[in-house]
């Protein structure tokens, strides 16, 4: 029988110490993404050990790139061919949806590309109508065949004024990606302002790009012929910060995270405050203490600089066990709330309404054994098992594996009692 790989963790101990947080992997996959754009040696620094970036390098790779990761380092070096392949594989854009994003490079640069459709996944069904009519409207021609979408502008792209409907995370790279290379002046009105994207654009310009407004709702892109290869430190990730930060604040523990921007976690952490811990911002990052039961609080996921949609998981987690009840509103992915059923099985009194989830806290969670469905839901039941009495199993972790580096190590050395152990498969979760 095959086996698979679960997280066991037993409940109880109260996290101390303090941890590095490495680069985001958010930010990490678009300035891979983004290395396309220049012929030569871009090197990227702090970059995480995670699956996600062996899935984007393999996606390099197969477009003619050499890729390697330096896991020691933690430095990772794409050398980009004078004429990079154009077409992104579904076996790959199915497992890491973010492998999107090499559509706007891709087209900037050849005036071609195809790509895989990625289609659902475990958090909602994610449009991609706001990359392709932005594309359209800098000239490109974009079909869907056969699975793929195949974008042509032969030409090249002309620059154009761009209203998004949404802040689209994903949508705003792809179009900014793509307009560095067009000729003229884009506007990308509406534009997401995530840490993440002003991480890229900072790329882009150290690459020779000329971008206005960066860390605005508003990017003003004037094309340029060519751009050339750079080395660039990636941004800490602000999700895996406020993961340890909550871990804190659950287990009533005392963490200190250094590599960590508070300002990218300004309404989280305000969260925690009001829950009851204390939160100290040093240079390098911030320290989180809590020394009683936390209080729920309520909390409303928003495009950046609103709460965050990826720790939305673990301030549930974080209620479920909180003093009184907190209101959960989740506003982008409507299928988060999934893994909720995961936590109920661990004891939570969640009930869900749509894109609520009314979370009345008790005093303990029951380990038991719980499945992942995605990268933050995973995360959020190993910090709910940190928290539950006895011995709790989190079974299909690649996926926390997509995003968290040395998860289990981390916790190792702040305290917990986790391990990672072999399962059988096919048994469900037992
Ligand atoms: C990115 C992040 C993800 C995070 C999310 C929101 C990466 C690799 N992933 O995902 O971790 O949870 O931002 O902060 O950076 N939408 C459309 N049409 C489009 C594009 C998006 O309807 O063309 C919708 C989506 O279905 C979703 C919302 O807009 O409801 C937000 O999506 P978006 O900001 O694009 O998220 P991603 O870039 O996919």
């Amino acid at each position: 029988m095959a086996h698979v790989e679960a997280i066991r963790i037993v409940g109880g101990a109260r996290l101390a110490g303090s941890v590095r947080v490495p680069g985001a992997k958010n930010s990490v996959l678009m300035l891979m993404a983004a290395a396309l754009l220049a012929e030569g040696r871009t090197i990227l620094e702090d970059v995480p050990v995670i699956l996600d970036v062996a899935i984007m390098s393999e996606l390099l790779r197969r477009l003619g790139c050499e890729v390697e990761h330096d896991v020691v380092l933690g430095r990772l070096t794409i050398d980009v061919p004078a004429e990079p392949l154009h077409q992104a594989d579904y076996d790959l854009v199915r497992r890491m949806r973010a492998s999107i994003n090499v559509l706007g490079p891709l087209l900037g640069r050849l005036g071609i590309a195809d790509v895989a459709l990625p289609g659902g996944d475990n958090i909602g069904s994610r449009g991609l109508d706001l990359h392709i009519s932005g594309l359209e409207r800098l000239g490109a021609t974009v079909e869907s065949e056969h699975g793929y979408l195949v974008a042509r502008a032969p030409g090249g792209l002309v620059g154009a004024t761009l209203w998004l409907d949404f802040p689209s995370v994903g949508a705003t790279l792809n179009l900014l990606m793509a307009a560095v290379l067009a000729r003229g002046t884009t506007v990308i009105d509406n534009a997401a302002r995530e840490p993440e994207i002003v991480d890229a654009a900072h790329l882009l310009v150290a690459m020779g790009a000329k971008i206005d407004g960066i860390g605005t709702s508003t990017l003003m892109i004037d094309g340029v012929e060519e751009l050339h290869s750079v080395t660039h430190r990636v941004v800490p990730d602000r999700i895996v910060a406020g993961t340890w930060a909550v871990a804190a604040a659950l287990t009533l523990g005392d963490i200190t995270i250094n590599n960590a921007d508070a300002s990218h976690l300004e309404i989280a952490l305000d969260k925690l405050a009001q829950a009851g811990a204390d939160v100290v911002v040093h240079d390098d990052g911030f320290r989180v203490r809590m020394s009683k039961r936390p209080l729920a609080v309520d909390v409303v996921t928003l495009p950046y600089p609103g709460f965050p949609t990826d720790l939305q998981p673990h301030f549930l987690a974080l209620n479920s066990i909180a003093v009184g009840a907190g209101m959960v509103t989740e506003n982008l992915f409507e299928a988060r709330f999934r893994f909720v059923q995961e936590l109920a099985r661990m004891g939570a009194e969640v009930r869900t309404d749509g894109h609520h989830a009314l979370v009345r806290g008790r005093e303990r969670l029951s380990g038991a054994p719980v499945e992942a469905s995605d990268i933050r839901a995973g995360a959020a039941l190993v910090l709910a098992g940190l928290v539950a009495e006895g011995i709790t199993t989190v079974h299909e972790v690649q996926h926390v594996d997509r995003g968290y580096a040395h998860f289990v190590e981390d916790l190792q050395r702040l305290g917990a009692d986790v391990t990672r152990i072999q399962t059988d498969l096919g048994t469900g979760a037992p």
